[in-house]
């Protein structure tokens, strides 16, 4: 079988091609990405060389691209990962997130249809997608893939019209599809723009850890690799035109969570309980900031017998292992370095 991994030089991409490589060495994985300031080819160091493995830099929103290399390679299957994905970012900038996220998703759509209509049974589009479509929770309840949308910021307005796209596709054109909508990931290779890398790196280098209004807001959050573990389970077993929502029963308030961390790092890093914990400096809040995500996975669980492999206490602990043990990552990350890499080992040899 021949897979499309879009985004797989990403921080959940980058897991997902990794396990997809190692667990089936009978798969051709084709990792597509831009190579955006997100996109890390370093995070794949470790299986670049694989007979299994190739890469594709490209934009998704180039359709005659896509056309070429759905021409050249003819795969079986997609799974689409690549977009705009900092809620910060789509505030400042929100056409950047319709360009990827919408028209880029709609361009695989069409190439998709285009080189798969005579046989569209044989093949499938799987679009990763995130909790944050379905809104805002209050103090109860939790979000199920009944939830009716309802997005509130750019970067969830665009994710939830690709969502819509690709339930469109299905239902017009017959093109086989499964959605997967996830809560916040944490782990390993996770872009230092996001709250838990963010925070790691600030409290490792005594800086202060900016917390958005009073860090009350509430997130659901999952083990990277428990996530990659699900799209596998869905790629194989989910059913087609389903939408199964993955998350870790793990709710967390901002506050709280950042505690943990300074408490975590402390102990990690010989310093006096508490120490770390000055850091913390509540700052403006972030505009139309979505009060707390929290997801009803139990489809999944029920259904494909999936569930988180990690406590939150063990994967927070993994999480900064590896964050102090691969200083030269976030080192070349937060000095930009990273964005070298593609060239060092892939144009100049
Ligand atoms: P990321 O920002 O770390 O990675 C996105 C990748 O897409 C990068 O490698 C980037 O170079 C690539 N990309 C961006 N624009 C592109 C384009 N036009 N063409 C080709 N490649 C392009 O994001 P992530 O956190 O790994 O998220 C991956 C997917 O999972 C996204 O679709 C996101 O919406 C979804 N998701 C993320 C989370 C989370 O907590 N991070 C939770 C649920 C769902
Ligand atoms: P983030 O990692 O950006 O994910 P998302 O907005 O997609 O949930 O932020 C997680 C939570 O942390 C969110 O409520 C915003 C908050 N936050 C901070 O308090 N400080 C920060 O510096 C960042 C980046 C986020």
């Amino acid at each position: 079988m021949k897979i499309l991994i879009t985004g797989g030089a990403g921080f959940i991409g980058s897991h997902v091609v990794r396990l997809f490589v190692n667990k089936y060495p009978d798969y051709q994985i084709f990792n597509l990405d831009k190579l955006t300031y997100a996109g890390n080819l370093a995070n794949l160091a470790d299986i670049e060389e694989k007979e299994n493995y190739q890469f594709l830099k490209g934009d998704i929103v180039d359709a005659d691209w896509l056309d070429e290399i759905f021409t050249t390679y003819k795969f079986d299957a997609v799974v689409h990962l690549a977009a705009e994905s900092h809620v910060d970012r789509s505030i400042t900038d929100p056409l950047a997130f319709v360009q990827t996220n919408v028209i880029g998703t709609v361009n695989l759509l069409n190439t998709a249809r285009k080189h798969w209509k005579e046989n569209l049974q044989d093949h499938l589009f799987y679009h990763i997608s995130t909790d944050e479509v379905y809104g805002s929770l209050g103090e109860d309840g939790l979000f199920t893939e009944e939830t009716a949308y309802d997005p509130r910021s750019p970067y969830s307005a665009s994710k939830a019209s690709s969502d819509h796209f690709v339930r469109a596709y299905y239902h017009t054109y017959g093109l086989h599809v499964k959605v997967s909508n996830c809560s916040n990931n944490y782990g390993p290779n996770h872009f230092p723009e996001k709250l838990i890398p963010l925070a790691i790196h600030n409290i490792k280098n005594e800086k202060p850890v900016p917390v958005y209004g009073k860090g009350e807001n509430i997130r659901d959050w999952l083990y990277v690799l428990d996530h990659a573990r699900a799209i596998d389970v869905i790629f194989h077993e989910g059913k087609v035109g389903d939408t199964y929502n993955i998350g870790g029963i793990n709710e967390w308030r901002n506050i709280d969570l950042i505690e943990l961390l300074c408490d975590v790092m402390d102990e990690k890093l010989g310093r006096e309980k508490g120490q770390s914990r000055q850091l913390i400096t509540f700052v403006k809040d972030r505009a139309g900031h979505d009060l707390r995500y929290a997801i009803d996975s139990s489809k999944l669980v029920n259904e494909l017998g999936w569930k988180p492999s990690v406590t939150f206490e063990e994967g927070l602990a993994k999480t900064v292992d590896w964050y102090l043990q691969n200083s030269e990552w976030l080192d070349n990350v937060t000095s930009g370095n990273y964005q070298s890499y593609y060239e060092q080992q892939y144009v100049n040899r």
